[in-house]
């Protein structure tokens, strides 16, 4: 029986692990922790409040004091840290809250994990730190994907202070014996993911008939993942990985942007043949109006600093731990897309509180740079 704290555990891939880990490990019990920003959603976490093995703690990873806390009087002896900052357009637009919490909340999570694990009662203890593949930089087309061993060349303040932060958890493992894994995962997708990412952006934006914003040439390359799989992987870590070493998580699944969007157009054009009340409830769609979702792609401006390609070799996670994606590609998307069909309560509650104005300002300036 294990005692976790998650945090960031009301932020989309801190939800899905939440779930995931009730359902899996059912002699368990989880704490999680959120400071509940713009992209934490307490909404998310409905369910899992319902079973008594779960607790809901709102709070600061910077708040050293009450993680301490946590730690003992929760008898945690796993911590499983996802809290970040993690949108890289916010980390161009104001990369503050980046160092703030990607570099100062993780070494102060650090901090308490030495002092109630290691100086404290010395119990077994693993501090897993999810991490993410844009460290090792950006790859061209015809380079091999990312290996634990390639070098870090973070590019944008979000990655950036993803690095930082690795290699903080790296040194306190070195230097005090801290028990670390660390985990760097290509793009999740999946439910309660918030719409300023690519997949849900581009679900929601053809049911309100917005224009679908395409960076660039929309050639650039990212590997996605259904989340689950992910957690599978952290599942797997923290059970048979080695302290002290890295893991890659990945999907061996790389899209084009511009070929996964056109690949929603047209699971959505399919949902709306299929079921006619659908142009009833979004009646601003174009399949409403008897047009195609492809009509709304619009390129607009590049992300500055836009990496090209990123890609996951995930030998080492497969030789040593057994791990590989469960879900196809076809499957996930499809299961993607229905949710956020199934769950527009989620998402209108999303869009119409504080971050409805970050949607809004972004989308003024992606349609006066488009071109
Ligand atoms: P998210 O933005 O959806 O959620 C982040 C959560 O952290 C939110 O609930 C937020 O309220 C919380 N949080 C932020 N600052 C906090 C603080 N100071 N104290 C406590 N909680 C705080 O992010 P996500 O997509 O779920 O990503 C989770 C983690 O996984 C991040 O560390 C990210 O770098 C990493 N990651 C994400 C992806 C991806 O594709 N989304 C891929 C690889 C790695
Ligand atoms: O690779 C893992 C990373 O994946 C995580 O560490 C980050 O937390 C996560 O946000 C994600 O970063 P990306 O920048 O790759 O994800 P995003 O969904 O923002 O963008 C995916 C691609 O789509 C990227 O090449 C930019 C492009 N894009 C994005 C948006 C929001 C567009 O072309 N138009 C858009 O409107």
């Amino acid at each position: 029986m294990a005692n976790l704290l998650v945090t960031g555990a009301a932020g989309f891939i801190g939800v899905n692990f939440v779930y995931y880990w009730l359902r899996e490990h059912p002699e368990d019990r989880v704490v999680g922790l959120d400071a509940l920003t713009y992209a934490g959603n307490l909404q998310s976490l409905a369910e899992a409040q319902q079973d008594p093995r779960f607790r809901f703690v709102h709070g600061d990873i910077r708040d050293q004091a009450l993680v301490e806390r946590l730690l003992r009087e929760e008898a945690i002896d796993t911590l499983v840290h996802f809290a970040a900052e993690s949108h890289v357009d916010r980390s161009i637009s104001g990369p503050d809250a980046f160092i703030d919490t990607n570099i100062n909340g993780t070494h102060s999570l650090l901090k308490a994990a030495r002092s109630v694990w290691l100086d404290g009662d010395g119990r077994p203890h693993r501090f897993h730190h999810v991490s993410t593949d844009e460290v090792y930089g950006s790859l061209e087309a015809d380079d091999p994907p990312f290996t634990e061993s390639t070098p870090y060349a973070p590019n944008s303040p979000y990655s950036a202070s993803k690095a930082a932060s690795d290699h903080l958890v790296r040194a306190y493992h070195h230097t005090y014996g801290l028990q670390v894994t660390t985990s760097n995962c290509s793009n999740n997708y999946g439910p309660y993911q918030f719409p300023e990412k690519l997949i849900p952006l581009v679900i929601i934006n053809i049911l309100h008939g917005r224009p679908l914003p395409i960076y660039g040439d929309g050639l650039n390359v990212r590997d996605w993942l259904y989340v689950d799989d992910h957690a599978c992987g952290i599942d797997l870590i923290l059970h048979k990985g080695r302290v002290g070493e890295t893991y890659n998580i990945g999907g061996h699944n790389e899209w084009t942007n511009i070929d996964i969007v056109r690949l929603i157009c047209g699971l959505m054009d399919e949902r709306f043949a299929a079921e006619p009340d659908l142009a009833r409830r979004f009646p601003d769609a174009p399949q409403a109006r008897g047009g195609a979702a492809e009509s709304l792609i619009t390129y607009v401006k590049d992300r500055p600093g836009h990496d090209r390609r990123y890609a996951i070799d995930a030998t080492k996670t497969g030789a040593e731990l057994g791990y590989r994606p469960q879900e196809t590609f076809e499957s996930g998307i499809r299961k993607t897309v229905q949710w956020y069909l199934d769950n527009e309560g989620w998402w209108r509650a999303v869009m119409d509180g504080s971050y409805k104005d970050w949607i809004d300002q972004q989308y003024q300036e992606r349609l006066a740079n488009s071109g």
